[in-house]
């Protein structure tokens, strides 16, 4: 007896070891069986399950998907001058730069950048140089639109715009705008400019420069350059992150995001009536993430990214909590609050008849927005004095009140409020380590049914950086999967960071989805695990049973009915090989083919990056199955999504 126990422990040990990568050998695990049994479908999944949560982080928006490309538009300064704007003096011209706060074009852009030419010299151009956002994308045969608003004193225009190679110093393409002489009222008028390249070659090495050939003073403020934008979207965003975001398969966006919702202080929240609206009415804020915000990509922008990519937001009002700790008393201080949330819902969803929708009409879109979930707030755990329950029950009644047909979700608990502002959902953010992931699978397994479902709004497997290396695709692909069986719970699901760019600087946070620069995106090992999560989703969960598997192996199986799909994720995240013998009831004789979507490397810190972005990828191939029994090893670090055709007729069993 003593002796058998003391070899079992034994074989463990050495299992243990070599699964946690003490050892190098390729010797498989002990194999498994894992029985599925198809026409038996314990859970539903919910069809909304993965979706997209972002904010302005990491120059998400200005710097990454908001397609402009001047840095710094709106000519916010800060002790060492407005950020990317460089003065233009050759061949001897003279010029000073200076943040002039008296004169702009409207209230709320109501300071400029002064352009005060002493002297022009021969050459004749002196004025402004613009460095984009970490350089501007510049390739060849493309029109790029432009304008600016602008205010003169003296004969000084007109304007020539150029887009110029910062190695070369070459001229890739220009334009030359008169200005009007005598202006209106203020003196401001805005004008438009079309840049057109030829055969140049793709880089980020450009920036932008608008300068004159006379004396005289210059005002410009609202400086704009952009690309073509994703469905030629005028103020759009970028086509190759629209692109990326759409083969996610994602079902809604959370948004304005986490921090980006609250702000340090009550005063920087997201002030939704501030963001929408032409953008020179646009004041801009200080968002927490340490950078202006130039609202460019405002609550109007946010909604039609979600109708590009035909899904939902579930929007997330503001709801009295900012960061460093503000909070406002529950109460007649927090009526202006909930009347805010209220008229953004009404902006939202209203028709043109209701003074929110015919605002939204008036800005460009008269047709209402999708809407069901509503969120009130973002980790409100972290407000110590105690508040949010109240402050979740006055925005829960009034919004009943008005919009019964919308679920409301708490970002904590708040078991202390009456039932009748009870949340139908809470938002569960997860940010763990790939072992911390691994440990976490089981988590939602055995919570109870009975109360507000789950949105797990935020989630990541972070150690990579600035994006996920594949050990943390492991984690997630674990987690997915874990996520998956409990979607009887789990109703919604998005990934956070979803976005950074890659310059120095750029960054906030340091594991980020899909990386960029101002011309080129990669996505990451986890952004492939998530794209074929997402892609191969069924509609309910299969009956299944696994036994004799290492402790690193994670799977998920789900039946689409309408297909008839099975949908196999296999997660074997140890460094052996896990030998399987896959057992599908019901399968019946015959061969049958599964294609199989493989996304493997050789080590947890493999990765890819802006200058290696495709060095981890799915590959596709095919798996015969012979009968309902079929042998079959995961290779070690490897996520297989497999997708098998059934001919079987399948039953809920809850
Ligand atoms: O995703 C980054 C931040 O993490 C979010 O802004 C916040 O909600 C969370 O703490």
């Amino acid at each position: 007896m003593n002796t058998i126990f003391s070899l079992r422990s034994l074989v463990g040990a050495i299992w243990v070891g070599l699964a946690l990568g003490a050892g190098h050998a390729q010797q498989p695990a002990a194999s498994a069986t894992l029985t599925i049994d198809p026409s038996q479908i314990v859970n539903p999944v919910s069809p909304t399950l993965y979706g997209l949560m972002t904010e302005e982080i990491n120059h998400s928006y200005d710097g990454g998907l908001y397609a402009e490309m001047v840095r710094n538009r709106t000519m916010h300064g800060s002790w060492s001058g407005p950020e990317g704007w460089t003065v233009v003096q050759h061949g001897g011209s003279a010029a000073a730069l200076e943040v002039d706060r008296t004169t702009g074009p409207s209230a709320a852009l109501a300071e400029s950048l002064r352009v005060k030419v002493e002297s022009a010299g021969e050459s004749g151009a002196v004025g402004v140089a613009n460095s984009g956002w970490w350089g501007m994308a510049v390739r060849p045969r493309t029109t790029y639109h432009g304008s600016f608003y602008a205010k003169s004193e003296g004969e000084i225009g007109p304007v020539s715009v150029k887009l110029i190679n910062d190695n070369t110093g070459a001229v890739i393409a220009k334009a030359e705008v008169p200005l009007r002489g005598s202006s209106p009222a203020n003196g401001w008028s805005r004008y438009e400019y079309t840049l057109s390249t030829g055969d140049v070659t793709p880089s980020t090495r450009n920036h932008l420069e608008l300068t004159v050939s006379r004396p005289g003073t210059l005002w410009l403020q609202l400086v704009s350059l952009f690309p073509p934008t994703y469905d030629n979207t005028p103020n759009g965003n970028r086509i190759d992150l629209m692109e990326r975001l759409a083969a996610m398969h994602p079902h809604f966006l959370r948004l304005p995001g986490g921090n980006y919702l609250e702000g340090d202080r009550i005063a920087d929240r997201f002030d939704w009536k501030k963001t929408i609206g032409p953008l020179v009415d646009r004041p801009g804020h200080q968002a927490p993430w340490s950078y202006w915000s130039t609202d460019g990509l405002g609550l109007l922008e946010f909604l039609e990214w979600c109708e590009d990519l035909k899904i939902e937001p579930v929007l997330a009002v503001y709801a009295g909590y900012s960061l460093h700790g503000e909070h406002v008393t529950p109460g007649k201080d927090l009526e202006p609050y909930v009347q805010d949330a209220l008229d953004e819902v009404q902006y939202v969803t209203g028709d043109t008849s209701t003074k929110w929708g015919a605002e939204r009409a008036k800005d460009g879109h008269p047709a209402p927005f999708p809407l069901h979930y509503i969120e009130i707030g973002n980790e409100d755990q972290f407000d110590k004095s105690g508040s949010y329950p109240a402050r979740f029950a006055q925005f829960a009644e009034a919004l009943h009140k008005e919009y019964p047909q919308y679920k409301l979700i708490a970002t904590t608990p708040v078991t202390e409020t009456e039932a009748a502002a009870q949340p139908d959902v809470i938002d569960d953010h997860y940010y763990k380590s790939p072992a911390d992931m691994f440990a976490l699978v089981h988590h939602y397994d055995d919570a109870p049914r009975t109360g507000p479902k789950v949105f797990v709004g935020e989630w990541a497997t972070r150690s990579g950086t600035p994006t996920p290396n594949f050990g943390d695709a492991l984690g997630d692909a674990a987690w997915m999967a874990s996520m998956e069986r409990n979607s009887d719970l789990i109703v919604m699901a998005s990934y956070a960071p979803l976005l950074v760019n890659v310059n120095p600087g750029a960054m906030q946070w340091a594991t980020d989805l899909i990386g960029y620069d101002a011309l080129n995106s990669y996505g990451s090992p986890s952004y492939y695990a998530q794209c074929l999560f997402s892609a191969h989703l069924g509609d309910g969960t299969a009956k299944t049973s696994v036994n004799g598997a290492g402790p690193r192996f994670f799977y998920s199986a789900t039946v689409s009915s309408d297909t008839h799909t099975l949908h196999l994720k296999l997660v074997n995240a140890s460094n052996l090989p896990q030998p399987l013998n896959l057992s599908i009831n019901g399968l019946g004789t015959g061969r049958h083919t599964a294609e199989v979507n493989t996304l493997h490397a050789a080590t947890f810190e493999a990765t890819n990056s802006i200058t290696n972005p495709d060095a981890i990828r799915p590959v596709v191939s095919t798996l015969r199955f012979s009968g309902a029994e079929t042998q079959h090893t995961v290779a070690p670090l490897t996520i297989e999504v497999i997708d098998l055709p059934l001919k079987l007729s399948i039953e809920a069993t809850r």
